[in-house]
């Protein structure tokens, strides 16, 4: 999945093949794309609502540093409505626990190496982090409802989940885009909002939305809709479903993931 071409494409036979004694999602044809749809759609399993809009999130943490020093993190996939407000832990009784034990009993393996690299906590504890993003965010999905599933396998619905957020994060190297317009990671250089914007816009044809913490670039939101059921549908990228950055407009720091701590105790040149 190339990072240029990512603004459409098919993540459904790809996820169905890496299958492990799993049901089956809903197979949808025909169906309308969430937050573009023209007539009402009832069947809930192929049409992603109210949560229309999805968000893939990364962070850019430097204090402290997760993750590799030339990557953003994952933070999660969130079902936002198409009129930017959003639904948050929709079923307590899905509130899984032991994500690495399910993910492994999935025959997952690889997935979870991927996350344990890649979608850090910045308190160190990425299990009740990945738990949290999938009670909170996750159980909002409701094309991903166990009753969507022909032959449902408990909890495969939380695999599916993480499956597509690591998918779509793979296509969306922030890192690298930012990279190839010139914005690296300075202790003294600043940006602008609007080249930052640029620079994302010319990878994904769209705009995303910036999280910054004290002048300083932490976050980038990707908005999608979805043409079927995430995890056999078509990711279709799209504009964000509200303003909701919160970088000024120039002066953004965008720190590296060493050299930033205020105590002299680190070591340097590492
Ligand atoms: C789109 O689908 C949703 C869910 O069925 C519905 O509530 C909404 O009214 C539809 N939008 C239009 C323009 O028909
Ligand atoms: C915010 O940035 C200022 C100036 O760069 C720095 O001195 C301060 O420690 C930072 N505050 C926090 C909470 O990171």
């Amino acid at each position: 999945m190339s990072f240029s071409g990512f603004s459409k494409f098919a993540l459904g036979s790809l996820l169905v093949a890496l299958g492990v004694d799993a049901g089956t999602p809903a197979s949808c044809t025909n169906t309308q794309i969430s937050c573009q749809n023209t007539t009402a759609v009832t069947d809930s399993c192929c049409f992603n609502a109210p949560g229309g809009q999805l968000l893939l999130t990364q962070f850019w943490d430097t204090d402290p540093v997760t993750g590799p020093v030339d990557s953003w993190t994952l933070h999660g996939l969130w079902p936002d409505n198409c009129d930017g407000t959003y639904d948050a832990n929709c079923d307590s009784t899905r509130a899984y626990t032991d994500i690495p034990g399910i993910l492994t009993a999935a025959g997952k393996t690889s997935l979870l190496r991927y996350m344990q690299t890649y979608w850090k906590d910045n308190q160190g504890d990425d299990e009740s982090f990945w738990e949290h993003e999938w009670s909170k965010h996750g159980t909002c999905i409701n094309t991903i409802k166990p009753s969507c599933y022909t032959g449902y396998t408990s909890k495969e619905e939380l695999v599916d989940y993480f499956e597509v957020a690591v998918q779509l994060f793979k296509g969306l190297d922030t890192y690298k885009a930012l990279a190839a317009a010139g914005i690296t990671p300075s202790t003294s250089k600043t940006y602008t909002s609007a080249k930052i914007q640029a620079a994302l816009k010319a990878a994904t044809g769209h705009t995303v939305t910036l999280g910054c913490s004290n002048g300083t670039l932490k976050e980038v939101w990707y908005h999608f809709n979805v043409k079927g059921s995430v995890p056999a549908g078509e990711f279709i990228a799209t504009e964000p479903d509200g303003v909701k950055s919160t970088c000024a407009t120039s002066g953004v720091k965008y720190l590296p993931k060493s050299g930033t701590k205020t105590s002299p105790s680190s070591p340097t040149g590492l």
